[in-house]
């Protein structure tokens, strides 16, 4: 991961208004500028589609960067209902999550994830792909087997070079929403993992490009139990970044 130490990354999901997420966003930019929370730490704000361009013209001029919660791979055609990444590149978003664990459970695949993480490499988009278990999947002991798994079929095929990023983040389904995070020393261990399943794919290339996150449960008060791991560049945060005080807490602490 080049340019900044660490990424925290908000995912509104589908819980504000355009007016809310405007509010929010304009919160959360003049908060950071009065703590004086450096340009080293990487803020993305990742609204819905409809509220993207008025949070775009919000963090215009700031450090804080746009993303979307997710995207189409074609450029255009008849795909009724889907948004392109190619116009989400042009809405003013530097990223974009990809297979978020809700989205899976809509029917999102590894293979249109795949097409996805390859559409927005190539738009210039850094991708923020979500890999992790489900609580069966862990019961039944097959947590690795899964994520390496998915890192594997995202990655497939796609041809990383030496400016871009990625960014993975370990999102252990079961933890999301749940206010009960996992243990900082098993995120590091999963991250470890997952580092090395990218490696594989990449056959030892541009592993500079990878930063690997952790995302469920992230809070100002265990935001640092991850971040203090040395193979933890940030976190993917949900409810704790819906008010901005506490969302701003948490990158402090980070
Ligand atoms: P949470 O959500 O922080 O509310 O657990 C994280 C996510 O879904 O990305």
């Amino acid at each position: 991961m080049k340019n900044f130490e660490q990424i925290i990354v908000a995912n509104w999901k589908m819980q504000l208004s355009i007016e809310e997420a405007k509010k929010l966003a304009r919160t959360i930019k003049n908060l950071a500028t009065e703590k004086k929370i450096s340009a080293k730490k990487k803020i993305v704000l990742c609204p819905d589609f409809l509220s993207l361009p008025e949070v775009a013209k919000m963090l215009k001029d700031s450090d804080l960067s746009l993303g979307a919660q997710d995207g189409f791979y074609e450029d255009i055609g008849a795909f009724t209902s889907q948004v392109s990444i190619r116009e989400l590149k042009a809405s003013g978003c530097e990223y974009i999550i990809l297979g978020h664990s809700e989205r899976r459970a809509l029917g999102e695949t590894n293979l249109t994830i795949n097409l996805k993480v390859k559409a927005a490499l190539k738009h210039g988009l850094i991708p923020i792909i979500c890999v992790g278990e489900t609580f069966t999947e862990r019961q039944e002991g097959n947590k690795g087997t899964i994520i390496m798994h998915q890192v594997f079929e995202a990655l497939q095929g796609v041809e990383v070079e030496n400016h871009h990023q990625i960014i993975i983040a370990y999102e252990p389904v079961w933890v999301i929403g749940s206010g009960q995070a996992i243990s900082g020393e098993e995120a590091s261990q999963t991250a470890a993992m997952i580092r090395q399943s990218y490696v594989d794919v990449m056959e030892g290339r541009h592993t500079d490009s990878l930063g690997v996150i952790y995302g469920g449960s992230v809070d100002p008060s265990n935001i640092n139990h991850f971040t203090k791991m040395a193979n933890i560049r940030g976190a993917l945060v949900g409810g704790a970044s819906l008010k901005a005080t506490t969302f701003v807490e948490l990158i402090q602490n980070s």
